[in-house]
């Protein structure tokens, strides 16, 4: 059964500034691997954006926004080895997505020079 849905859309720029202006933002918005993915890539700025949009994405699929009980990168995008988008939880983000019995999560990315956007389904 669908939980909820999740979308987003965002400026690169804004996201490829704060990226590129602090390390504390990119710290604090993404993990170890999303960061090496990224860092990876030729227009890292459309990678990063995003991943913040599936992230905020997820938080509408479940209903609250950002509120602050998770850290932002408690959830993860990872990528299998053909390239397609999964999120993976940590910490209170997967204890509140096993309260919730949440069973799988589905992303879905895409990007361009200008903006980004991710979309988010969840089931339970
Ligand atoms: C996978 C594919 C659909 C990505 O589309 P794209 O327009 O190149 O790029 P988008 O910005 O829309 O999407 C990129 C995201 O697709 C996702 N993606 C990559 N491979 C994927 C796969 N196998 N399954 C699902 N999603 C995938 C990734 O999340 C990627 O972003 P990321 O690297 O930041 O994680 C594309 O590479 C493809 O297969 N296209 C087929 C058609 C084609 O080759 N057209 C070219 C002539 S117009």
């Amino acid at each position: 059964m669908i939980l909820g849905i999740g979308t987003d859309f965002i400026e690169t720029a804004r996201v490829g500034r704060a990226v590129a202006k602090s390390n504390g933002f990119r710290k604090k918005h993404f993990s170890p691997a999303e960061i090496a993915y990224c860092e990876g890539k030729r227009g890292k700025a459309q990678n990063y954006a995003a991943r913040f949009a599936a992230k905020e994405a997820f938080f509408k699929a479940i209903g609250t926004g950002w509120r602050g009980e998770f850290s932002w990168n408690e959830v993860e995008v990872v990528n299998d080895r053909l390239g397609k988008p999964g999120i993976v939880l940590r910490g209170r983000a997967r204890d509140f997505c096993r309260k919730y019995r949440i069973r799988a999560i589905h992303v879905s990315l895409t990007h361009i020079k200008d903006y980004s956007s991710a979309v988010v389904v969840m089931e339970r």
